[in-house]
């Protein structure tokens, strides 16, 4: 017998294995009445090609609208859109663990891998990791750090002022908000911005390898094995480039301030809190150090820039939002920039923010979870069981009509205010708007809800206010619709706009 021919049998053989191993998880499953594509139901690949794709948050929305309110995304994935399950799987206990989707953000160093909050499964090892730095995200600390978001936002009106409003020319506000973003969280956290916005591009790299770093983990996560063999590879890893250039800058920070003492002067930053942290507890390390200053980085400047854009996005594009919007701002007679404080109290201003995360939330894949011992019982009497993945995508359960109403398709911020021309009762507003607030799952839900959260709004709830005080802006083209790429986090490009001073106001 020809070497050629025992190779083919050898092959048939193996292509039969994987038939029969196929089949028989689609018969056997518990899991095989539940519809979704077809595709799905037997392997991995559909999903990972419709995320590779890069609009997964379109697919599962129409999935939905065919299929109801439970859909199998994967032999062993179900995608729930019904917001009762909401507290159920993002409960505060912590007993739905994150599934290995996000192993695939673990980094490794040499042969070793490094967790982080974001990506540990493991309720010990997050308690443990959030304990110590936990109150510098809360409200109270991160407003005593708004002095350096003010310097950020005098630093970004100077650059729009030279580059686009005395020039005339046309601005990508989609790169300067990322850059504005980068920069200051980089402020906050060590009073240093990364020097996107002075250099006006991506001078380093940092902000191409963090898209490819999440192009990475969107793609790769819906088959998390492949990490194993590609980024994760014993012998020669295959993947995107690391954040090494991120982890040196934030290594230098550490090293720099504890040679020099203490920050120059004035408001302290983040880093003069993670070290007196660990002046009490000395069994914070360096490296622990650096890795709570990288999620901060990471995983809080694209997502924020990701609010940012749509926020001026959609007013630009709804005429009559944006001229209520400089109705409510002007009547406020603020100065600039924007409090957070007085931010907060504008109606309209907060409705805007509220349906922009709304319709489209920063994050826009299954936030996965694993169902615990028990199972989970649907009302219909169905029980997905334990070991199933399970998760919901804040893109569908925003699309939610029974919470959002008919028109939750479309932005309307009027939705998050009482209608009193309908005659809403304060009551029934009440109970309305705290509907729609616990189906919000724009910062996540439960034990692991954003971490950032707070130092997000902050800067959202600054920047937008003064921005739209300050500038007269508007789109380049009105017609021509953005470019969004969902890579977990939403990345959106092609917004250029047209941007002058206004008269009234002068940050
Ligand atoms: C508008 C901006 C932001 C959005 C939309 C956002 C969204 C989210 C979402 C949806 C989750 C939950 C993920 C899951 O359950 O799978 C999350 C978690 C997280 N976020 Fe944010 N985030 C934002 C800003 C930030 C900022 C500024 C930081 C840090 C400074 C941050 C740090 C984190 C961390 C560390 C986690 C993991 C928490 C845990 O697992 O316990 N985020 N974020």
């Amino acid at each position: 017998m020809s070497l050629l021919l025992v190779a083919l049998q050898s092959l048939g053989g193996l292509l039969l294995l994987a038939i029969i191993q196929l089949l028989w998880t689609y018969f056997t499953t518990p899991l095989k009445n539940i519809p979704g594509p077809f595709f799905a139901k037997f392997t991995n690949l559909w999903r990972f090609f419709d995320t590779y794709g890069g609009r997964p948050e379109l697919t599962h929305q129409l999935l939905h609208k065919k299929h109801g309110s439970v859909v199998r995304l994967g032999p062993n994935v179900v995608s729930i859109s019904d917001p009762k399950y909401l507290r159920v799987i993002y409960n505060t206990r912590g007993d739905y663990l994150k599934s290995d989707f996000y192993t695939v953000n673990d980094t490794k160093v040499g042969s070793q891998i490094i967790k982080n909050v974001f990506s540990t499964l493991s309720n010990e090892f997050h308690s443990a990791a959030l304990r110590p730095i936990q109150k510098f995200y809360k409200m109270s600390a991160v407003l005593a750090q708004e002095p350096l978001v003010d310097d950020t936002i005098h630093a970004f009106f100077k650059h729009l002022d030279e580059r686009f409003v005395d020039t005339g020319k046309t601005c990508k506000i989609d790169e300067w908000m990322l850059f504005f973003s980068w920069d200051v969280i980089a402020q906050m956290t060590f009073k240093r911005p990364m020097g996107f916005m002075d250099e006006g591009r991506d001078h380093t790299g940092i902000l191409h390898t963090a898209n490819q770093a999440l192009d990475y983990f969107a793609t790769i996560g819906q088959i998390p094995a492949l990490d194993h063999w590609l980024a994760k590879n014993p012998v020669r890893p295959i993947g995107p480039p690391s954040f090494d250039s991120a982890a040196v800058f934030c290594a230098q920070q550490v090293m720099e301030r504890k040679q020099s003492g203490s920050n120059a002067s004035g408001t302290p930053d983040m880093l003069d809190g993670f070290l007196e942290m660990q002046k009490v507890n000395p069994a914070v390390t360096d490296m622990d150090l650096i890795g709570a200053l990288i999620i901060n980085i990471v995983a809080g400047a694209d997502t924020t820039a990701s609010l940012l854009r749509a926020s001026v996005y959609h007013v630009l594009k709804n005429p009559r939002v944006h001229k209520r919007l400089m109705e409510e701002l002007d009547s406020s007679k603020l100065a600039t920039p924007v409090t957070y404080a007085a931010a907060t109290v504008l109606p309209y201003f907060d409705a805007i923010i509220r349906e922009t995360g709304r319709i489209g939330p920063g994050v826009g894949l299954l936030l996965e979870r694993i169902v615990p011992e028990g199972g989970l019982a649907l009302s219909d009497g169905n029980v997905i069981p334990a070991g199933t993945i399970v998760g919901m995508n804040p893109y569908v359960v925003h699309q939610d009509k029974e919470v959002y109403g008919e028109d939750a398709a479309s932005f309307n911020p009027d939705r998050w205010l009482r209608d009193v021309e309908s005659g809403e009762e304060e009551n029934d507003f009440q109970a309305r708007f705290s509907r729609m607030k616990a189906t919000d799952l724009t910062f996540g839900a439960g034990k692991r809800i954003c971490l950032g959260k707070s130092i997000a709004l902050m800067q959202v709830y600054k920047a937008i206010t003064t921005l739209f005080l300050t500038y007269d802006m508007s789109l380049a083209d009105p017609n021509k619709e953005w470019h969004v790429q969902n890579s977990w986090f939403i990345r959106q490009s092609d917004i250029d706009i047209k941007i002058q001073r206004r008269k009234v106001t002068k940050a």
